[in-house]
């Protein structure tokens, strides 16, 4: 795998976390937001990363917590109007590039990906132009015009599937933005892939000789890692995948303890999923210390109960997703080949 560096240092403002609050005040904002679900025809699509209270009101909503290919997915199949998407940018954006006719909000549209900032479009347009004979492959983490320009969005749990298929036909590829689950899917797959160079500030934080002595520590514990972690993390694992996959991988194995590389918002689920179950969060620098995220994704984190609630009541331009609707249509024919190919590779194992 030939890495394309992008030699910028990228500062990244974080927006404020929200308040805590009270149980009076939560009650208060989920019975609004309740209200103003049925009000607008509305469903929540959430992510997993999202807070635990966000998750749950998802769930006794009818609405979904899922990764970012099953929330594509339930926004599209899903008869509601309106639909809120609790999460970062990209995932709003996928929602309205396959639903353009539906009207889609997000708690704060100030909801960035590091993978996304990381590549912008004008760089990657002349940087693939400059490779015309590769097939180009992104991740779902990155902008609309991004996705227009590919010729495949992929997510995580199914990126060694698309790149394997791609690969046994011949194909040399492009893979944007995030370098180390480019590296794990090169040496998955043996493609030939030409990979940019960006990082997810949550899953590169992660200590490797922290984790090394964890292991030791919990000597019966399972290793799951999500495979945006560096190498020297992803080869102590014992079972590499997406969120969801990290969730069955909890729930499947027979270990009583799990070691957790990803974004600590998980647990939410993954606790759900196994209730006997010892969760271990992977070790950061520790909260206070130099790490930037310390496990928690700072921009899903911003995502809160009075913001969905302000998203619902106002709209605007502080939460509707507005597209270009050529650029849109453009970046459609890449998902839609993702999820045609998911389709067919769940019918495959029915
Ligand atoms: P998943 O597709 O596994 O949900 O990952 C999305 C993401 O942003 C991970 O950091
Ligand atoms: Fe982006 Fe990382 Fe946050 Fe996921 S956890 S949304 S990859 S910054």
């Amino acid at each position: 795998m030939s890495l394309i560096f992008n030699s910028e240092i990228i500062n990244y403002s974080f927006p404020p976390k929200p308040d805590n609050l009270s149980q009076d005040e939560k009650i208060y904002w989920k019975i609004k937001i309740k209200n103003l679900l049925k009000e607008k025809n509305a469903v929540i699509v959430a992510h997993y990363y999202t807070n635990p209270d966000v998750q749950a009101l998802a769930e006794e909503t009818g609405g979904c917590v899922a990764d970012s290919l099953e929330m594509a997915r339930f926004g599209n199949s899903h008869s509601a109007l309106t639909l809120m998407v609790a999460g970062v940018r990209f995932m709003g954006e996928t929602a309205k590039i396959l639903n353009p006719k539906k009207t889609v909000l997000m708690p704060t549209l100030q909801a960035e990906c590091s993978l996304d900032i990381s590549c912008p479009i004008d760089k990657f347009h002349s940087f693939c132009n400059d490779h015309p004979d590769r097939t180009i492959v992104v991740y779902a983490n990155t902008s609309v015009a991004v996705k227009a320009n590919a010729d495949w969005v992929v997510t995580s749990s199914i990126a060694i599937e698309v790149i394997s298929y791609l690969h046994s036909i011949g194909k040399k590829i492009i893979w944007a933005p995030d370098r180390h689950l480019g590296r794990y899917i090169t040496q998955k797959t043996g493609a030939d892939i030409l990979c940019w160079n960006g990082t997810c500030i949550v899953h590169e934080e992660f200590k490797t000789q922290g984790l090394k002595h964890m292991k030791i520590l919990y000597p019966n514990a399972a290793v799951l890692v999500h495979p945006e972690s560096p190498q020297s993390i992803v080869e102590l694992a014992d079972v590499i995948g997406s969120t969801s996959q990290l969730i069955k991988a909890a729930y499947s194995l027979p270990n009583k303890q799990m070691i957790v590389a990803t974004d600590r918002g998980i647990f939410y689920k993954m606790q759900q999923a196994v209730p006997d179950k010892e969760l271990i969060e992977a070790p950061t620098a520790g909260v206070g210390a130099t790490c930037r995220s310390c496990a928690h994704c700072p921009w899903m984190a911003i995502n809160s109960l009075q913001s969905i609630a302000n998203g619902l009541e106002y709209g605007g331009n502080a939460h509707e997703i507005c597209l270009d609707p050529k650029t849109s249509q453009d970046a459609l024919i890449p998902l839609k080949r993702m999820l045609s190919f998911a389709s067919k590779i769940k019918n495959n194992f029915k």
